[in-house]
């Protein structure tokens, strides 16, 4: 029985039309339920707690959530090791909190990705346990990949190289080495067996049964070995993650499958199959290029990439992101690129990890509030599905004296208040401690600006995405289009002011109009169109017919899709500081001053 105060609008199952590919319209927030908010205390977020908040990641924009892993775990990887895949950690609830949280979050048109980590479990999980002790050869023993000498597969590569150096360990129970790909205690489990690939499906089954929506397939390039390859991205592993989508479709033809695969572009593409695999895969190969581009103050990595991995199967969609709960990966740089990385964004070793920085995108940022809203803007406008991950929205802080990747994965911040509002329970009890940095947090920096205007331009999660190409290389300029929506997103990658002549002939007559505050710029000409921006600046500018916009009085604000702008003929509100009469217990606000 769940202990959770009952959520106000619990009933409907879906608020938004359900459609079959609206993971295509989707602006995901990462976030992990231990992170949150701590509804009783203990000093542990949970579902109840998570409940509770979702008000304010509906206000954000949001409309899918990715749960980090919440499952029964000894937390060696933070619950990506798992040893009980159909049970919650109790410290975050129950089942019945769980399924009170997923219709809470339904009822406000959100939906929920969960995580399926099946490439290995916990070595606590009773199927290991099980599989040391039995005869070799069986079935059960079989669940995981054993050799007598540990030879096997040496061809591939080491993941976690700050803690391992091998991919094989030995086990005193089993008298034989075990695989894994990632830490010790995380045993590969073995799909040449059936049984256990019968095993995933009923863990699919179960949860699709409770009603979430889709599943981040954590490190899918591993799932299978084969001597005398990398083993990644083998053919035997594509057509196990084709059968887990001919399962997941047989249950629910809208959920979706998002591969988790970090590898160059051609083998990250290979992951959406023929349309038949993953809907979605995060974009491994543009994410380091886009703090490239900005480092070196230069379109090329962006325009490059995104030219690379534009055309995708029919259904499929890129995830975006900028950071994730692990460490920025550089692994599928080059060696040069790395150092340089490195040099730019983690000059302290105790900020590195593996091939990685293990840092926030506020303090990556150096805290600099432009060049984190200019990274949103990236974020939220290229063609993809956005994935923000929790506090980075408010800027939030890392710590780098915690070990492995904790540092950026501490309690979320709602308030000046003890345990930054988290929690009421002693810091010592916390699960670790809040930031306490004030440079660092909700009143530095706040997105939701972003993505309001995001999602009310359907060309953003939908369009053709055309570059410009200036001769100035420190402006990046993209066309987004879709039927008549034409939104031209212009960044300055600079720290200086720029100005740049786009070729936008085609268009003109047409009046591009800013989209955040809806002021009609010069009309376009057959001659280059001149945009100036100072240092770290972007625009948003959607480009109306001629007749569509008062040259004194712009367009009206329901042109623009934009609702929440005052009508062009009333005075403007007062900004959110000015409003707000020094509130007690404000959540994360909304401001661009
Ligand atoms: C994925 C997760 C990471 C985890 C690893 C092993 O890469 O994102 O956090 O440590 O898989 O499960």
């Amino acid at each position: 029985m769940s202990k959770c105060r009952k959520p106000k609008t619990a009933s409907a199952r879906n608020s938004g039309a359900r459609c079959q590919d609206w993971y295509k319209d989707a602006v995901i927030y990462q976030l992990h339920v231990r992170a949150f908010y701590d509804s009783n205390d203990d000093g542990v977020g949970d579902f109840c707690g998570l409940a509770q908040k979702l008000d304010y990641i509906k206000d954000l924009g949001v409309n899918a959530i990715w749960l980090l892993p919440f499952y029964e775990s000894p937390l060696r990887d933070d619950g990506y090791d798992i040893a009980d895949y159909q049970a919650i950690n109790p410290a975050y609830g129950t089942l019945d909190d769980f399924r009170e949280f997923v219709a809470a979050a339904h009822a406000r048109g959100i939906r929920i990705i969960i995580e399926l980590v099946v490439n290995h479990s916990s070595d606590q999980h009773p199927w290991f346990q099980r599989a040391r002790n039995a005869p070799r050869g069986t079935p059960e023993r079989d669940y995981y990949v054993w050799s007598d000498t540990g030879d096997e597969f040496e061809e591939a590569r080491v993941i976690f190289l700050d803690s391992e150096v091998s991919n094989w360990s030995w086990d005193p129970v089993a008298k034989a080495y075990y695989w894994h790909r990632f830490y010790a205690c995380q045993p590969d489990l073995n799909f040449d067996n059936p049984r256990v690939i019968g095993e995933i499906k009923e863990i699919l089954k179960f949860w699709l049964d409770l009603g979430v929506d889709g599943f981040r397939l954590d490190a899918v390039p591993y799932l299978v070995e084969r001597d005398g390859t990398n083993s990644e991205n083998l053919r035997e592993t594509h057509s196990l993650l084709k059968l887990i989508r001919a399962e997941v479709e047989r249950h629910r033809p809208d959920a979706v499958l998002l591969a988790e695969a970090n590898q160059p572009p051609e083998n990250t593409l290979g992951y959406f199959g023929q349309g038949d695999e993953c809907h979605m895969a995060f974009h491994f190969p543009l994410m380091p290029r886009l703090f490239m581009a900005l480092a070196q103050e230069d379109r090329t990595p962006i325009v490059d990439i995104v030219e690379q991995t534009r055309s995708l199967p029919e259904g499929c969609q890129w995830a975006l992101f900028l950071r994730n709960h692990d460490e920025l990966t550089l692994e599928m740089v080059t060696a040069e690129e790395r150092k340089y990385l490195w040099h730019v964004y983690a000059t302290h070793r105790r900020l590195r990890i593996n091939l990685g920085i293990r840092r926030r995108l506020a303090t990556l940022l150096n805290g600099d509030r432009r060049r984190i809203e200019l990274m949103n803007s990236l974020l939220f406008s290229l063609n993809g599905s956005p994935v923000t991950y929790y506090g980075d929205e408010i800027g939030m802080g890392d710590n780098p004296f915690l070990g492995d990747r904790d540092g950026v994965r501490t309690p979320m911040q709602w308030a000046a208040d003890r345990n930054a509002g988290f929690s009421k329970a002693d810091y010592v009890d916390l699960y670790l401690p809040p930031i306490e940095h004030r440079f660092f947090g909700y009143d530095i920096v706040n997105v939701d600006w972003i993505i309001s205007v995001r999602r009310s331009h359907l060309a953003f999660a939908r369009g053709d995405i055309a570059f410009l190409a200036p001769a100035n290389p420190k402006i990046l300029a993209y066309l987004r289009t879709l039927d008549d929506e034409i939104l031209l997103c212009v960044a300055n990658l600079s720290e200086t002011a720029q100005a740049a002549e786009l070729e936008l002939g085609e268009w003109a007559g047409r009046v591009p109009v800013e989209m955040f505050g809806g002021c009609p710029f010069p009309a376009i000409r057959r001659a280059p169109y001149t945009i100036t921006l100072p240092g770290h600046e972007f625009l948003w500018l959607k480009l109306f017919r001629a007749e569509q916009v008062d040259p004194a009085r712009g367009v009206p604000h329901e042109a623009m899709d934009r609702p929440d702008l005052p009508a062009a003929d009333k005075p403007v509100p007062p900004r959110p500081r000015e409003k707000e009469a020094a509130p007690q217990q404000r959540q994360p606000s909304s401001r661009r001053e």
